[in-house]
């Protein structure tokens, strides 16, 4: 019985603590695919071929139901990969829409036409694959309008937390945030548009001052997962919970024992 989360990295594990709070009955089995980050430098047909044989691992492994708890592989693979067809009885979901019905005030899964929503002026932080995507920008169109959003390419910081250096990660934020505030000097709302950043989450609100209403994926979309799940209990699959890298299992687990602050080890994928 385990629901499978997907990541490049370290970074799905922001969701992952996040869904276990909420949901500590279910099993998850987290997919790190370290060995190929980041994601967020490569083009959007390897972030896609990457990004849908990790989800064939976990979908061969038992889990009927995957989130790609990525940003870029959310941007780059998601809708392809269901337009494409999946297979009897599996599901893949993203991380983009929990975020945007969050920021549009919506109730989960709610698809009704775009209206004016309270806030006009929104900081995206992402990777440069997210960014050059334009998916965040796409998704927000369906459900709101009026909504001006003035994206960042966070280069580096997805490095730099996969490496351990959170030093360098959080001189990194603190540059692409001044970079933001040139183009746009007031946002109401910043959204962390990569499932590492919730781990310098403190380092960006504090750049962007207390004025700044910092969206953070983690909780929003164990939030809209625990509402899927209600609806959706034959999907908790089958098989057992752990956590699968495709880089060196010992240092995957030693940054994840980190960064959760409980002891995490990886198994080779
Ligand atoms: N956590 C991934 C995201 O949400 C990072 C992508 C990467 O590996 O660059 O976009």
């Amino acid at each position: 019985m385990a629901v499978g989360i997907f990541d490049s990295g370290l970074g799905g594990l922001t969701v992952l603590s996040a869904a276990q709070k909420r949901l500590p009955e279910v099993d998850f089995l987290y997919f790190g695919d370290s060995a190929h980050a980041p994601y967020g430098v490569r083009d959007a047909e390897d972030v896609f071929n990457l990004t849908r044989s990790a989800v064939q691992a976990l979908w061969d492994r038992g889990c009927d139901l995957v989130i790609l708890a990525c940003n870029t592989a959310s941007a780059a693979a998601l809708r392809r990969m269901q337009e494409g067809g999946l297979p009897p009885g599996k599901r893949v979901l993203g991380v983009f829409v929990p975020l945007i019905e969050a920021l549009t005030e919506r109730q989960w899964g709610d698809n009704s036409p775009p209206r004016e929503v309270a806030i006009k002026h929104v900081a995206l932080f992402a990777t440069p694959a997210t960014v050059a995507s334009r998916a965040f920008q796409r998704e927000l169109a369906f459900r709101a309008i009026g909504v001006d959003v003035e994206a960042q390419a966070c280069g580096g910081v997805v490095d730099a937390i996969e490496e351990g250096d959170m030093i360098l990660a959080e001189a990194l934020v603190r540059s692409h945030v001044d970079a933001l505030k040139r183009k746009m000097p007031e946002p109401e709302a910043a959204i962390l548009g990569c499932t590492h950043y919730p781990l310098m989450e403190s380092v960006f609100q504090e750049a962007l001052g207390p004025r700044v209403r910092v969206f953070s994926q983690a909780e929003i979309v164990a939030a809209s997962l625990e509402d899927y799940l209600d609806r959706h209990p034959d999907m908790l699959g089958r098989g057992r919970g752990g956590f699968l890298t495709t880089g060196d299992p010992a240092k995957v687990s030693d940054r994840a024992t980190q960064f959760l602050r409980r002891r995490i080890t990886f198994e080779a994928a």
